[in-house]
């Protein structure tokens, strides 16, 4: 049976090897971020980034972190948690990727994050998470569409340059 569970930054190495080569299947190399990168995203949104397993096997992963709206960190680049806004009201959807389209395992993955997000509301000493945001890539626009996300303007639109000529900033209200 499949389940989600947390992705964490002191997960073994065998956990972000697999997530660092299903990142490496399903996006051209210069979208690629190293395993540091990686794992600091957990650190920065910790309680924000699953995987999705099926008896063992990686089947998918989603990687968020609380960011300021209207903003997007650079690609490949450490996301420092002494500089991430982390008291932000905007949770950023860095990735989400899975080993098989269409088999409904991005939206489960999606609902996870907004049942997470929910929960994180109600804990002390945790602001209410008011959007998340994300750069649609890899014609992914729709999916996002789908699940009610819309395109908007970044506070830099130069910054979406290194994510490729389609590439979309997208912002869903909750
Ligand atoms: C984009 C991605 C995460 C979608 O995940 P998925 O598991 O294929 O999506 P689901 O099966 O959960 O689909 C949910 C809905 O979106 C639709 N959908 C999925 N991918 C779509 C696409 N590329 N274009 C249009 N609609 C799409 C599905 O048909 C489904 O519609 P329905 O609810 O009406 O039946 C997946 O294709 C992927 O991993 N792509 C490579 C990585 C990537 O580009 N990630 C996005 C980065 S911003």
């Amino acid at each position: 049976m499949p389940t989600i569970r947390p992705l964490l930054p002191g997960d073994n190495d065998d956990d972000w090897a697999r997530v660092y080569e299903l990142q490496c299947r399903v996006y051209p190399p210069e979208w690629h971020e190293d395993v540091p990168v990686l794992r600091q995203k957990a650190t920065v949104g910790n309680g924000f980034c699953f995987l999705y397993q099926d008896q063992g096997e990686l089947m998918g992963y989603c990687l968020a972190h609380p960011w300021a709206s209207g903003q997007v960190p650079k690609l490949n680049a450490v996301v420092k948690e002494a500089t991430a806004p982390v008291t932000t009201d905007n949770l950023f959807l860095h990735d989400l990727a899975v080993a098989t389209p269409k088999q409904g395992i991005g939206k489960r993955l999606f609902q996870h994050l907004q049942q997470q997000q929910q929960q994180q509301q109600v804990q002390p000493n945790k602001g209410r998470i008011k959007s998340m945001s994300l750069v649609a890539v890899n014609g992914s626009h729709s999916f996002w569409t789908k699940l009610g996300f819309q395109r908007a303007t970044p506070l830099d639109p130069e910054c979406l340059q290194s994510y490729g000529s389609d590439a979309a900033f997208m912002v869903l209200s909750l």
